[in-house]
């Protein structure tokens, strides 16, 4: 039997209050809510407001988690905050979220790696507290893409929602915990899916601006079939490396990008559809926050139960990909 080293106590989410429907989409570009909820399953994703910035939607979701894990931030020893839409160029945004928390004593920085950045996030975290250098780590995932989305591209803008959720984990004192984590990287496909400006290739000026090289770029298609192929190849994996079966898997937590990779990622998985936890149509793809927002809601809506054997999967820009089996 596999003895983890770390568990996640708690966790919390914060996603903003303004929403954009299909139907708001319908009037901006030309698409339809028949379209988005076929090929996507999204009805709705929220937006962040005028004047917040991800590290606010960050700290409320940190906030939550610690509340839940009955911690002051002074007990935190490191906060990661996985994220490809950070508050500024630099400092990262972890920097933003650890002054909002008065968590002073925790060493904080950023991880990009997209949509896998939670599960990055939480592997990263099981090493430091494994090797006894931390013993209390919050893990970030948080997104505004609102921000870096083009609103005349149907091909992107609908896909979006901004959010966060946040883990707090902690040393494992029993057969609780990460039993078994995946992470895979494949740099030669970084073309299909990025964001061209905003770095040292193009600096920002009036032309990169004009030419809205500051938003995300993707080639829909091909990133659907790689991250069928890879969600489902990881899913495998993971429970393998657990030493489960499909069977076995109580809850099934994939990134939500899209309804139909989902279901083909538990049906590779032999995991039964209703015991996939499913919330795209409420927040569409909140990229790194997307996992930790549906596991912080399947907690708090009582599904997942302490004991239970749960699998996030995810994959995303890099590419990047990952899987987690975990006993809550
Ligand atoms: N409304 C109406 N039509 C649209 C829209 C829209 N919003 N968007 C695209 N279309 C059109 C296309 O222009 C295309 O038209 P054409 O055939 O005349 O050229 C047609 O619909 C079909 O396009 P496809 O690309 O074949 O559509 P597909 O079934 O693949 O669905 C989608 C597109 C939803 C983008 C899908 O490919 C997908 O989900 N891809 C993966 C996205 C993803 O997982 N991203 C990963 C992570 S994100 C991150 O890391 C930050």
């Amino acid at each position: 039997m596999i003895k983890p080293k770390s568990k996640i106590i708690a966790t919390g989410s914060y996603t903003p209050d303004k929403i954009y429907t299909n139907e708001y989409f319908e009037k901006i570009v030309d698409t339809s809510d028949e379209w988005i909820r076929t090929r996507t399953g999204m009805k709705e994703r929220h937006i962040i407001g005028e004047g917040q910035n991800t590290s606010d939607l960050s700290a409320q979701a940190a906030r939550n988690a610690l509340d839940e894990a009955n911690l002051s931030p002074q007990d935190v020893d490191m906060i990661l905050v996985a994220t490809v839409s950070g508050d500024v160029g630099f400092p990262a945004t972890a920097c933003f979220v650890q002054e909002k928390l008065g968590a002073y004593n925790a060493i904080a920085f950023d991880i990009s790696a997209a949509c896998s950045g939670f599960i990055y996030g939480l592997d990263l975290a099981d090493a430091y507290i494994s090797s006894g250098r931390a013993k209390y780590v919050l893990v970030i995932g948080a997104e505004a893409l609102s921000r870096i989305t083009d609103y005349s591209d149907r091909n992107t803008c609908v896909l979006f929602g901004d959010g966060a959720g946040a883990a707090v984990l902690a040393p494992a004192e029993d057969d609780h915990g990460i039993l078994a984590t995946l992470l895979q990287t494949d740099g030669r496909l970084n073309h299909l899916l990025y964001v061209p400006g905003l770095g040292t290739k193009n600096p920002p000026s009036h032309e990169s601006v004009d030419q809205g090289l500051h938003t995300i770029r993707m080639e829909g298609r091909e990133v659907f079939k790689h991250a069928v192929k890879a969600m489902g190849d990881a899913a495998v994996q993971v429970i393998k490396k657990a030493e489960w079966s499909g069977k076995d898997v109580d809850w099934l937590i994939p990134h939500q990008a899209n309804l139909r990779i989902i279901d083909a990622t538990a049906k590779r998985a032999n995991v039964a559809q209703e015991r996939v936890f499913i919330n795209i149509h409420k927040y569409g793809n909140t990229s790194a926050a997307s996992i930790p927002i549906a596991l912080d809601e399947a907690r708090k809506q009582g599904k997942i139960k302490d004991g239970h054997n749960v699998v996030f999967v995810a994959f995303g820009a890099g590419f990047t990909w990952a899987a987690a089996a975990i006993k809550m």
